[in-house]
């Protein structure tokens, strides 16, 4: 495991952009899953700014979605595919056929088996790049939730239904989610894992000190674990 921890979150930023920049650029044709949520955001505007420089084709991997809120699709505010497309596989010019994402409005079921089905035809995935929720899920991995293989349906954790609302425009109830499992992203080779800001203090906290509750903590053996923290998430450490 390393940990990275930054001055300024511009500096986390640069630093985590160039380095996914420079494995994208070394592994061609490779699965990379990519996190939606805020975190991640300035980092996916970094990668497009570091293609416009030439200095990494993104087009040259293929994508899989992380997770996605059942019931939500593609038209609603919020939801993972919306953000992705928004901020990172339009603006880089991702090719439909290169990505696969979830359909929140779509059976939950089936689109794991869908996803199951791209993430095996496209090798593994290779490369993550995830968040950390304030309950310590990635993905939708929620606290006690089990380890499956492959991808899961997920009833949504009280914190994740009660943070959730800072992503949508209009009051909303969602009972469930739909993700890529713990076993699946543990298998990549290089899994980073992003947290800026003081509120996210005390949940990395509780990771890093292997805390079983918190899902996050299930990623601490694993080799190729890259932690990125701002000064401020890096408070209790
Ligand atoms: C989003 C996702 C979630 C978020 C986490 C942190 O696709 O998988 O696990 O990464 O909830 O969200 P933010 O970055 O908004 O604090």
């Amino acid at each position: 495991m390393e940990l990275h921890i930054a001055e300024t979150r511009e500096d986390l930023v640069e630093r985590m952009a160039r380095a996914a920049a420079e494995w994208i650029g070394a592994h061609p044709g490779s699965l990379v899953c990519l996190a939606a949520g805020d975190t991640p955001l300035p980092v996916y505007a970094r990668l497009v700014a570091l293609q416009a420089e030439g200095r990494v084709d993104l087009a040259s991997v293929f994508y899989a979605g992380l997770d996605e809120w059942v019931g939500l699709g593609p038209a609603d505010a919020g939801s993972c595919l919306q953000v992705m497309r928004d901020a990172f596989y339009d603006p880089a010019g991702i090719p439909a056929d290169r990505r696969r994402v979830f359909d929140g409005l779509a059976d939950p079921a089936t689109e794991c088996r869908a996803m199951e089905r791209w993430i095996e035809a496209h090798g593994g995935i290779r490369f993550t790049l995830l968040g950390i929720g304030m309950n310590g899920h990635v993905g939708f991995n929620e606290p006690g939730a089990p380890d499956g293989e492959g991808c899961l349906v997920v009833a949504l954790d009280d914190i994740t239904q009660t943070v959730g609302v800072k992503y949508f425009d209009r009051e909303r109830t969602l009972r469930q989610g739909v993700t890529v499992g713990l076993r699946s992203l543990s298998k990549a080779e290089i899994v980073f894992l992003m947290a800026t800001g003081e509120r996210k203090a005390d949940i990395v906290g509780r990771m890093l000190s292997g805390d079983p509750a918190v899902p996050a903590s299930r990623l601490l053996p694993h080799p190729g674990l890259r932690i990125y923290l701002d000064r401020e998430a890096a408070g209790r450490l």
